[in-house]
Order: structure tokens, then sequence, then C-alpha cells
């Protein structure tokens, strides 16, 4: 294949490993994770979740990064060069594309959540919370939600950061930044784990994560169980297939797969295991807090102990790079594409997509608070569409469409030399339930999902 040459490779061995838990673990691991398993009743949340994480999620995964490294391109072009080359109908080319889209869309409201990470780490380290209690955090995080000029700023500077490393290509900038960032933001989260086992109610934290009654099992938490699978894998958007495709050819699919699912489910629990502790240690402050948990509870806790500015600012700043990996994982396969189809420069496609991303984030950044009662479909604001039509239709449907093609339409002969450094059972277990497990679930709970949001 003549693109192979112009494709970059990883320089080093591991570097797929790092990028894509870098892509994985962000705000889906530490503020949304624990505010739904919160709201959902605790531990049998965290098991529906963990059952769509290993039937769904992982082969998916497994079929997303095979079709990326087998494409050698970005996740447009390689779907189209798999395509051809098991000789498909070329509607399957629809993949890489609702991929790509499902990615655009989520980088302009990713941003513009990220950008309240941004102001809390500056309030933070202002010691802005010192003292502060449920009324005020309330008031604080609101008064930030209705400020245009703030939120577009923050929003502006994060599409920026992430514009920065991206321009500098996929091994100087790219590799270089998740080298860094994902060992700081581990040794981070350690340090937090401790202060929280130290100071929080542990014991507590982990009952509520861990233990659980049949009675919480419902419909709704499956749905957002298998949603939130497929955010938090950054599955079917392009990005994991983007970095699979500058993964080296002597690198097994399945382990690493495999490794990376257990680093992001490990951080998600690991941030259970910060958060959960501390909330139960604090009169007053409730767990099923929904979204607010991390911007408005977390605030009155740190405002209340003794090195709060530091462990506040910390814990703020451990988002905040958490966010901006995965934001850049967004950005990479659309800039892959018109770099490589159009021959655009890396700057310039970066420059273009972070500002019609900032254009759409908008929207966002207005459903926050003039357009909040706006009803656009079916009760929701722009930003909850956004939202439903990215995690709840494109990412089901591109993950439903990746597992059947791979599983049903790809030819044996690449797809065994892909998977040839996994041991032969293990290949045969991913793809039986690749091809007769994982679609089933996925058009079941996603059918669920809908009849849960229209007709319920
Ligand atoms: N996985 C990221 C998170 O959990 C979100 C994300 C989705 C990133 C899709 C990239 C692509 O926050």
């Amino acid at each position: 294949m003549k693109r192979a040459q112009q494709h970059a490779i990883w320089g080093r061995r591991g570097t797929f490993i790092l990028a894509a838990t870098g892509s994985a673990v962000g705000l889906g691991n530490i503020w949304k994770f624990p505010y739904i398993v919160g709201e959902n009743g605790g531990g049998a949340f965290v098991l529906m979740y963990l059952l769509c994480i290993c039937l769904i999620g992982l082969p998916v995964m497994a079929a997303e990064v095979l079709l990326g490294r087998r494409g050698r391109a970005n996740p447009i072009m390689a779907v189209g060069e798999v395509v051809r080359e098991s000789r498909s109908s070329k509607a399957w080319g629809l993949i890489g594309w609702a991929g790509v889209v499902a990615g655009f869309i989520i980088l302009s409201y990713y941003s513009v959540i990220a950008g309240w990470t941004l102001e809390y780490v500056t309030t933070a380290a202002r010691g802005g919370f010192a003292g502060i209690d449920g009324h005020t955090a309330s008031a604080t995080f609101n008064a930030l939600l209705g400020d245009v000029s703030k939120l577009v700023r923050w929003q502006t500077a994060f599409l920026c950061m992430t514009a920065l490393i991206i321009m500098f290509g996929v091994t100087r900038g790219l590799e270089t930044a998740v080298r860094i960032l994902m060992p700081l933001l581990f040794v981070l989260l350690v340090l937090l784990l401790l202060y929280s086992a130290y100071a929080g109610d542990f014991l507590a934290g982990l009952r509520f994560l861990f233990s659980f009654r049949i009675s919480d099992l419902s419909l709704e938490g499956l749905s957002l169980a298998l949603g939130h699978a497929f955010f938090t894998l950054s599955l079917g958007m392009g990005a994991i297939m983007a970095y699979g495709s500058y993964m080296p050819h002597n690198t097994s699919i399945l382990k690493t797969v495999i490794t990376v699912g257990c680093l992001d489910t490990l951080v998600a629990l690991m941030a259970g295991m910060v958060i959960f502790p501390i909330v139960f240690a604090t009169p007053g402050v409730e767990p099923g807090g929904g979204p607010g948990l991390l911007f408005e509870t977390l605030p009155i806790v740190f405002g209340g102990m003794p090195v709060g500015t530091i462990v506040g600012a910390v814990f703020f700043l451990l988002i905040t790079l958490a966010a901006w990996s995965s934001n850049i994982s967004l950005l990479e396969p659309i800039v892959a594409y018109l770099t490589e189809n159009f021959r655009f420069h890396r700057l310039s496609a970066s420059l273009l997509i972070i500002f019609l991303a900032w254009l759409l984030g908008l929207t966002t950044v207005y459903s926050l608070n003039h357009w909040q009662g706006m009803n656009m479909v079916a009760g929701m604001t722009p930003f909850d569409f956004s939202q439903f039509l990215t995690e709840q239709v494109l990412l089901p449907l591109g993950a439903l469409a990746m597992a059947v093609y791979v599983g049903w339409f790809m030819k044996k002969a690449p797809l065994r030399r892909e998977m040839k450094l996994d041991a032969t059972h293990w290949f045969g277990r991913w793809y039986t339930i690749l091809r007769y497990v994982s679609p089933v679930l996925i058009l079941v709970v996603f059918l669920l999902g809908l009849f849960d949001k229209f007709a319920g």
C-alpha cells in the first residue's frame, strides 16, 4: 500500500497504549462516571458497566484498531481501503464518516465542559473555595454557566491547547504529549487516592461502589451503561481507529486493547474511590448530586479541608490533563483526513477545524444559559441534543456497523494477518463474541434506550 509510506507510525513501543489510554481517560472517567454511578444506585450500575465493557466495548475496540491498522490512513480513507480490499459494498465506508462526524460534534461540546475545569483550576489555586458552603458552591457554578464570555474564553483556550499539540504532528506532538501527560495523570490520581483513603470515609465509598441491590438494575441504567462504555473507551469516533493506524505491525491488538480497557476502567474506579469517600465524609453532601457532583459538591469538600487549596487545584488540574489528551484524540482523525486527502498543512487543518468546532460549541455555551429552556427535539437543548445524537445514536450505530462489518463481511485472510500475534483460542473467542454477542447486545440496548427516551 503506497499510503503506508506517508502515514506515520508511533516512534516507540507502547505509545499506542499511552495514546489510546489518553484518549479513553477523560471527563468520562472523572466527571461523568462518578455522577452517573451516584444517580443510578452505585454498585448495580458499576456491574452493568463492567459487563458492557467486556462483552461489547473491548471486542469492538479491537475491531476498530484493526480497521485503522489495516487501512493505514485516517478513518475515512482507512475504512475505504479495507472495504476495497474485501470487495464489500462501498456503503460500509460510512463507518469512517459517521465516526469523524460524531468526533467533531463531541469535540465541540467536550471543549466547553473541559473549559469549566480550567476555570476551576484557577479558582482552586487562588484559594477561592476556602470555607465555601453548599449554597455558595452552587451559586459559583451557576454563575459560571451563566457567564457567556467566560465560558467562551475557556472554550477558546482549551481548543487552542488542543490544536497546539496536533500541529506538531504525530510523533513530535502527540507522542511527546501523551508520554508526559499520562504518567503525570496517574501520579496525581494515586496521590489523591491516598488522601481520600486517609481523610475520607473510605469504606462507605467502597460499599457504595461495589455492593448492589437487584432492584437498582434498570433499563435506563443499562442504556446509559452501554453509551458510557463506548464514550469512555472513545469508540466509534475514529479516535481509536486513527491511533490504531499508527500502530506498528509487531504489536498484538488484543493484548493492547485489553490493557487499555483495564487502565481506563481502573482510572474510572479510582476516580470513584477518590470522590465518594470524600463525599461520604462531608455532612450534607449527597452522592446523587448529578452533573454538579464534581463542580458543586467537591469545592465544598476542598473548601473545608486544611490543605484544600492544593488538593483542589491538583484535582482539577488532573481532570484538565485527562480532558486535554482526549480532546487531542478527537481532533487528530479530522486533521489527518484533511492533510492526507486534501494536502492541507497540519497547522492550517488544525486551525480550520478548531474554528469550526468553536462555532458549533457556541450552541453548547448558549444552551447552558440563554437557550436553557429551548426545545430543539423532545425537550432537548442543542447541547442535550448533541450529546444524545452522538452518545446514544451515532456511537452505538457506528460500533454496531463496525462489529457487523469486521465480524461478517471482512475477508478472513487480512483479519488473520492483523491478528496473527494473538493465540488462536483468543482470536476464536474474540471473533465469536464480535459476530454473535456484541451486535445483538448493542442493538437491543440501543432500541431499548430510544424507547425509554421517546416512549417511556
Ligand atoms: N473517552 C473520553 C472520556 O472518557 C471521551 C472521548 C470520546 C474522547 C471519544 C475521544 C473520543 O472522556
